[in-house]
């Protein structure tokens, strides 16, 4: 049996065939990084997520920590949702910030504006890492943003997950300090390994252009070094790819909405809980997040889905990162991360991609079916 995958990577012959004109044209001219390739993909990512300015990285990782080097985290206490990758956290603390964990909302799986506002008054938080966990941009991220502007608190926003994510008719990466993106290969866009900034402040553009580029200012090339970047440039290759993926973007997550959208009455059906998106103009859906309350463990019912040819990904996050070793002497809240140590293992993401056949499309219902 043909097993349904996790992951997509969405590229008809005629996009490959196009993307090797691109590489034959990258190889003749010899122009490897910081090239046309790079400018264009910059450009067109901007308009697309509604920013003045977007400036690719070689990573996601490295995106976060641009930003949070140029908002000065050094030295300061930063919210950041304990629900979420290894490298939103670890951002903070290589810009020298200290990390401040929130708890979740069981529905949302993202913090609450209560939690924020907790955080401010308690913790003393001058800065916030916020993730659109999943794509999910949450029903009060409106109200978050007025509250950190109001009470100067730098917000950027984690968007690793949020390509075309858009609610009250904004884009994710476009509401606050400053968005990071990952074109890692899970993502819903790729460009094999990479990242993007976008922001609307020139000066952070410029930063971020010289941060990137071993600190080099605005020159391209010489060693004249004026911040502490690093070597986090895209590779015109990656550009090129990225390019063609954002032309499709649009086209992979309607693909990935109808998906959802024929899973939704099963779920509601069978009393399963789930992140509702209804409130956004439009979801990634990178991970469509479904709760089980049940006493079943999460490795039982991922082989339960294996039997039936589904391959269920990884959680968005089943192990929060307040519990992850790497993170142990980061201090815990006095009020506790209860939600998500009791929610964040169970979750269960189905594999929800812009590949699904109609046939696969069945296939994955009906394994809801049994194994829910
Ligand atoms: C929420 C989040 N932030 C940041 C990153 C880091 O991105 P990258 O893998 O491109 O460095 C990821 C990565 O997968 C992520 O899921």
């Amino acid at each position: 049996m043909e097993c349904i995958k996790p992951f997509f990577f969405d590229m008809t012959p005629a996009e490959k065939a196009e993307l090797q004109d691109y590489y034959r044209v990258i190889l003749d001219t010899g122009t490897l990084i910081l090239g046309p390739f790079t400018k264009r993909f910059e450009d067109e990512f901007a308009n697309y997520i509604g920013t003045r300015y977007a400036v690719s990285v070689n990573s996601g990782t490295s995106a976060l920590e641009i930003l949070c080097r140029i908002h000065g985290f050094k030295g300061k206490k930063i919210g950041v949702p304990t629900n979420t990758n290894f490298a939103t956290v670890a951002a903070i603390i290589r810009a020298g910030g200290e990390p401040v964990y929130l708890d979740m909302s069981v529905e949302t799986y993202c913090p609450t504006l209560e939690m924020v506002k907790a955080a401010h008054q308690h913790e003393k938080i001058t800065g916030l890492l916020w993730v659109h966990i999943g794509g999910i941009i949450t029903p009060d991220f409106d109200k978050i943003v007025e509250y950190c502007k109001t009470q100067h608190i730098i917000l950027i926003e984690d968007a690793a997950h949020a390509h075309g994510s858009e609610f009250k008719q904004k884009k994710a990466g476009n509401f606050a300090d400053g968005g990071a993106f990952s074109f890692f290969p899970t993502k819903v866009m790729t460009t094999y390994e990479g990242g993007m900034i976008t922001t609307n402040d020139e000066d952070v553009m410029q930063l971020a252009k010289s941060y990137r580029n071993q600190g080099k200012g605005s020159a391209d090339y010489g060693n004249y070094h004026t911040e502490f970047g690093n070597s986090w440039r895209m590779l015109e290759v990656s550009a090129a790819l990225g390019l063609i993926q954002l032309r499709k973007l649009d086209h992979m997550l309607d693909k990935r909405q109808q998906v959802v959208e024929k899973v939704i009455p099963i779920l509601k059906e069978l009393k399963i809980n789930y992140c509702d998106t209804s409130h956004m103009n439009r979801a990634s859906n990178y991970k469509f997040i479904i709760r089980h309350e049940s006493s079943r463990n999460l490795a039982e019912i991922k082989e339960s889905f294996k039997q039936r040819g589904v391959i269920l990904g990884g959680g968005v996050y089943e192990i929060p990162c307040h519990l992850q070793p790497v993170f142990k002497a980061i201090k815990i809240p006095n009020s506790g991360l209860a939600t998500a140590e009791k929610y964040c293992p169970r979750q269960i993401c189905l594999p929800i991609t812009s590949g699904l056949s109609t046939q696969e499309e069945k296939q994955l219902q009906e394994a809801i079916y049994q194994v829910m």
